[in-house]
């Protein structure tokens, strides 16, 4: 399988990026970031997450960003939802597209969502035929899926046999979370390999922490064996509040660039995307962790 000559990019960064903020960003801000980064011609922005406001304070409010944002034909605006009332609450608030989201390590499972692996499909079963029947699409997280912080190294028949459990409750698409960006790219593509032998190559996402600098390599690693959907996140924001150690997401910028250069066709406008990663660093008092943007910004300067 070679190169794919487009590639979806799943944009986590109000959800995975801003959940992990040691301050709550406030909606209006939110909202604004949604909306730019809806212009760069991302398809798809995770907005936040349904969960418990007293665990993730950051997602509070999903429902208020939701009301505000501008949305735009062809963008499409899943939310995380963890169990049947964050279901109602995402419904109530008329999105159209959720995520659900289990472990491949028993220990992340009960860090995460306070139950175990068997325990968490069981609480996302309803959920997910609820969604169907209400014609919304549902996306299938996998957390811890190349190592867990607690358990250590994860089996690839257990992330093979879970990708196929998620896929039969109905997700449309399963994104393999290396959750604390422990994966090297031999590993990343024998994962990406072993799943793709239980459920169709296009319905796998890869979603890369980028903890040890990785995220580049697995994800190019991955590409060649024909993956053609990415999770990233604006400015390398992110992380994971329950997993030890873990950092941001890989930065879209970074993702972009390397896919811009391979001659391989996204719809993201780059520069769009760099001033968006540049707004919401500002916001958060820093400079955004992403090399592309770092040598863009660089190159401005000079000129
Ligand atoms: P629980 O304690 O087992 O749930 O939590 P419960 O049903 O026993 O309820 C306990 C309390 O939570 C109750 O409130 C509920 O109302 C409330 P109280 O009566 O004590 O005041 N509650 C809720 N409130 C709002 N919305 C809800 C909800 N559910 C219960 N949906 C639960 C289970 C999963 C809800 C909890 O553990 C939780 O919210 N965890 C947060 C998980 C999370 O957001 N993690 C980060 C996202 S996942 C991630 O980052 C990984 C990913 O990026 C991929 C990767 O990188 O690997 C996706
Ligand atoms: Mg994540």
């Amino acid at each position: 399988m070679g190169l794919p000559t487009s590639v979806k990019l799943v944009e986590v960064g109000p959800r995975d990026g801003l959940q992990n903020e040691p301050v709550a960003v406030a909606v209006a801000d939110r909202i604004a970031l949604i909306d730019r980064l809806s212009a760069t011609g991302l398809s798809a922005i995770e907005v936040g997450s349904f969960v418990n406001p007293n665990l993730v304070p950051q997602m509070a409010h999903t429902d208020q960003v939701l009301a505000r944002i501008q949305h735009r034909q062809g963008v499409r605006y899943p939310v995380l939802v963890p169990n049947m009332k964050g279901f109602e609450a995402a419904k109530t608030a008329g999105v159209t597209e959720i995520a659900v989201f289990i472990a491949a390590s028993e220990s992340f499972s009960q860090k995460n969502t306070n139950c175990s692996i068997a325990e968490s499909l069981t609480r996302i079963q309803p959920v997910c035929e609820a969604a169907l029947k209400a014609q919304m699409r549902v996306r299938g997280y996998i957390s811890c899926v190349l190592g867990c912080p607690y358990d250590g190294d994860i089996e690839i028949s257990q992330v093979t046999a879970l990708a196929a459990q998620l896929t039969a409750l109905g997700c449309y698409e399963i994104s393999l979370g290396d959750t604390i960006g422990i994966g090297t790219p031999a590993k990343a593509r024998l994962l990406v390999e072993a799943v793709a032998m239980h459920i169709p190559l296009d319905a796998i996402a890869v979603h890369f922490h980028d903890t040890y600098g990785q995220a580049l390599a697995n994800i190019l690693a991955v590409l060649e064996t024909g993956i053609s959907v990415v999770d990233s996140a604006v400015a390398g924001l992110g992380g994971c509040p329950f997993a030890a150690g873990a950092t941001g997401n890989v930065a879209t910028e970074d993702v972009l660039y390397m896919l811009d250069g391979m001659g391989i066709e996204t719809g993201v406008d780059l520069g769009a995307l760099v001033e968006t990663g540049q707004f919401i660093a500002k916001l958060l008092g820093r400079t955004p962790d992403s090399r592309a943007n770092r040598a863009l910004a660089t190159k401005q300067r000079l000129d």
